[in-house]
Order: structure tokens, then C-alpha cells, then sequence
């Protein structure tokens, strides 16, 4: 019998862990590479996911699943093991971005629709049948003089419910991501202004999810934190936490059983101290988790540089950052601990 859509979400947002996303594309590993002067090849996007996946305590205590690309969830470790096998033996449920990026929406200038609905429900067969137990799909919001319209906030809603419907169709939780940009062009709108876009999309994302019938106790929604523009940074952490807590109060409603956020180009410590903050601070309906990219594995890729003798330096710098963000998730993180290390 397969597992129950409910249960996958709840493992996904477990006690004390939370997600990693893993899920680069080909041309964004490339950019993540460019910055320790790495070649972009199969084998090394291969050498380095191994060596996330294989930081045994990271993966076992404070990972619950992980976000892969289509090369990655087909790719084995030298040993030969796939590496979807590898997650799923430490615990972790095994993950799949389903989406093909963000393109220019036609009539609407700087804006963008996220595209990958056409032949998805094959995709996600087939993913299925490779391990994937959820999937993640971002839709893309900017804020700039006049942006957003309505126009792309309801196209990228409405993308975003056909495709977590699709999901569970296949026996996939969804992760729906409408991630509205801290670092778009020019990235200087402030706080209020996040408050507000947020709040708009979130309500619009759940009016959609509600009219494409996705239950929501088998999704998790991967949001963006209520934070300033990246070149106007002036709100507290308390008042982003605060924030961040009180937009969602007002849009996700309870039957949603975890949302995790994305970092989206917060550093890393900010990122963990915003979510410690929220989880130690505020009561609520549902479990809030990490789904970080950047605020997870930046370290590791710079402690790692692309060479073998590195590999466990690497694995450490992850595992710190993994702890640190399992310490966040029940909001138990100190800054001391980051000293300590
Ligand atoms: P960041 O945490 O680096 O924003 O990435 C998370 C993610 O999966 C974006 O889609």
C-alpha cells in the first residue's frame, strides 16, 4: 500500500529537522561552482551532492528530505548506490524539483511565469517510481515601481495548484513555493512593502490550491520570511520574526501541517536565527521548518573547494549548518553555538 500523503508531509517536517534543498539546475550549480572555480561537470555536481548526502549525522538527525534536480535523483554514488537510496537510508524522504524555471510571462514586462505543467503528470509517474515521495515548485514574484500585478500573482497561483493537484494525484506531497524575491531589481522596497505582496500572494495561492481541490493536509507551502528588500536592510530580527509569523497567521490555514522556508539570500545565521526566533517566540498552528539552499550549503561548498582531500572539511561545515538549523526548527538555537564552533 503507499504511504498516505499526510504521513510523508509529517516526516517531512519532523521535530528538531528539516529540508535540504539540493534541487540546483544545471546553470545554477554552474554559478555555485564559478565561485571556487570549479567546472560545472556530471561528476563533479556527482562528487558534490555525495558528499552532502553522505554527512551521516547531518542527514540522520537534522535532515528530513531532500529537494533534488531530474540529473541528480538518477545519478549513483561511485560506490554505485543511487544516491535517492542514499537519503532515503539515512531517514530522509527523497525529493524532486518538477518545475522548469521561471520564463518571462508574455504582456508582462519584468515578470515571470514558472513553466513545466505540460507532461507533468508523466514526469511525476515516473519520478514516483525513482524514489521521489514530494515534489517543489517555485513560482517567482518581484517587487519594483508598479510590480506585482495582479496579472502574474493569479497566473503563478494558478500554476502553482495545477501542479501540487498533479502531485497528489501521483502520491507526491507538493511543496508550493511562491517565493516573493528579497533581491529583485532593485531589491530597496522595505519591510511593509514585503508584508504586503506576501500577504496578497499567499491568500491568492490558497484561494487557488482551494479551487483546484488540493488538500492541504498532504501539502507543505515554502514561503519567503517578511524581511526588507536586500539593499535597504534595517528591521530587527525580532521584527522579522514577527512579521514573518503574523502574514502567516493571516493566510495558511491550519490544515496545513508544515510550512518551510526558503533562505533566499539571507546569510546563513540569519536565516537560522529568524526561524529560532519565530519557533522559540510564537505560538502555532502548524510546524515551521527550513528548506534552505544557500543558508545550508554555502559553507560546505567553500570548506569543500572542489577537492577530494576536502571532503570531510566539507561535511563538517555542513553539518554545523545542518545542526544549527535543527536547533532553529524548535527554536533552541544560540548564537553562542555558532561562536563555540
Ligand atoms: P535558497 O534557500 O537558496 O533560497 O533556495 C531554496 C530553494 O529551493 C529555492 O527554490
Amino acid at each position: 500500500m503507499s504511504e498516505r500523503l499526510e504521513d510523508i508531509a509529517a516526516r517531512m517536517v519532523a521535530e528538531g529537522k528539516g529540508i535540504l534543498a539540493a534541487d540546483e539546475s544545471t546553470g545554477t550549480i554552474k554559478k555555485r561552482f564559478d565561485t571556487i572555480s570549479l567546472e560545472s561537470t556530471e561528476e563533479n555536481r556527482r562528487d558534490y551532492r555525495e558528499m552532502l548526502f553522505s554527512a551521516d549525522e547531518a542527514m540522520k538527525n537534522h535532515i528530513s528530505g531532500v529537494i533534488l534536480y531530474d540529473e541528480t535523483l538518477r545519478q549513483k554514488a561511485k560506490d554505485g548506490t543511487p544516491l535517492a537510496r542514499m537519503i532515503a537510508d539515512a531517514g530522509a524522504v527523497p525529493g524532486i524539483k518538477v518545475d522548469k524555471g521561471a520564463k518571462p510571462l508574455a504582456g508582462f514586462e519584468g515578470e515571470t511565469i514558472t513553466e513545466g505543467l505540460d507532461g507533468l503528470r508523466e514526469r511525476l509517474n515516473e519520478y514516483y517510481e525513482l524514489g521521489a515521495r514530494f515534489a517543489k515548485w517555485r513560482g517567482v514574484i518581484s517587487i519594483a515601481d508598479g510590480l506585482p500585478t495582479w496579472g502574474a500573482v493569479k497566473q503563478n497561483a494558478q500554476a502553482l495548484a495545477r501542479y501540487a493537484a498533479l502531485c497528489q494525484e501521483a502520491g507526491i506531497v507538493p511543496i508550493v513555493e511562491p517565493e516573493v524575491l528579497m533581491d529583485g531589481n532593485p531589491g530597496t522596497h522595505k519591510i511593509e512593502r514585503c508584508y504586503d505582496v506576501t500577504e496578497w500572494v499567499l491568500k491568492t495561492v490558497f484561494d487557488e490550491l482551494f479551487d483546484a481541490r488540493v488538500k492541504l493536509e498532504g501539502m507543505i507551502l515554502k514561503p519567503n520570511m517578511i524581511i526588507d528588500g536586500k539593499n535597504v536592510r534595517t528591521a530587527s530580527r525580532e521584527e522579522v520574526a514577527e512579521r514573518t509569523v503574523r502574514c502567516l497567521k493571516a493566510t495558511v490555514p491550519a490544515a496545513v501541517p508544515g510550512i518551510a522556508f526558503l533562505s533566499g539570500g539571507q546569510s546563513d545565521e540569519e536565516a537560522t536565527a529568524h526561524l529560532s526566533i519565530m519557533n522559540a517566540t510564537y505560538d502555532m498552528p502548524w510546524k515551521l521548518t527550513f528548506s534552505y539552499g544557500r543558508a545550508l550549503q554555502a559553507a560546505a561548498l567553500k570548506a569543500w573547494g572542489g577537492k577530494a582531500e576536502n571532503v570531510a572539511a566539507g561535511q563538517r561545515a555542513f553539518t554545523h549548518r545542518a545542526r544549527m538549523n535543527g536547533l532553529a526548527a524548535s527554536g533552541s538555537w544560540k548564537q553562542d553555538l555558532e561562536q563555540a564552533a
